[in-house]
């Protein structure tokens, strides 16, 4: 059976709601730097399009994680792929990241990053399918908030396909 993307979050809601996140992060962070770090590859979209709607003085990083296989579900396993090249000792940090669905990603991220001793440390994500958390994650910034379902597009992909639609669209079978 076929896979069809269908439109679920257009272009235009996305970026009415990245500038309103931009908003609230530069309010909350009057002083700068801050370390806005995409995990990779997902984020990469929503970095983009986030850090230029943050007036507040922000650097750009990386982090590799996988956690999931090129499936639909989480491996379970979670490892970093791809470190950070920078100390974010005494910064502000802030995890920019596609979708939050089981939190075993951001879970062990955090866990990680905790230790490197940053000033701040919180969480920013464009999507977040509460009903599928497995561990609890405090997550201060969600654009939305979405049922159950697979989507694609905006950086996030189905075995490394449709990362480049501008809209997000939920992945369902013809
Ligand atoms: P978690 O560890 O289960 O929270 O997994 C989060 C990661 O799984 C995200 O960063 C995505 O890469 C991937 N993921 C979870 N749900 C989706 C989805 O609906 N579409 C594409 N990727 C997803
Ligand atoms: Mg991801």
């Amino acid at each position: 059976m076929a896979l069809v993307p269908r439109v679920f979050l257009t272009a235009e809601q996305i970026h009415n709601r990245v500038r309103q996140m931009g908003e609230q992060i530069t309010a909350d962070f009057p002083d700068g730097p801050i370390y806005l770090i995409a995990i990779l590859k997902g984020a990469f979209i929503f970095l983009a399009d986030l850090s230029r709607t943050i007036k507040t003085p922000s650097r750009i990083e990386f982090i590799g994680i996988s956690s999931y296989g090129r499936g639909k579900t989480t491996s379970g396993q979670v490892k970093v792929t791809k470190d950070l090249d920078v100390s974010i000792e005494g910064h502000h940090v802030l995890i920019v990241e596609d979708i939050v669905d089981s939190g075993v990603t951001l879970t062990y991220l955090m866990n990680v990053l905790k230790q490197r001793r940053p000033k701040s440390l919180s969480i920013a994500t464009l999507l977040d399918k509460p009903d599928r958390r497995l561990r609890p994650v405090e997550v201060k910034y969600v654009g939305f908030q979405i049922p159950d379902e697979f989507v694609v597009g905006y950086g996030l992909d189905f075995a490394e396909d449709y990362r480049n639609l501008g809209d997000i669209c939920i992945l369902s079978e013809a």
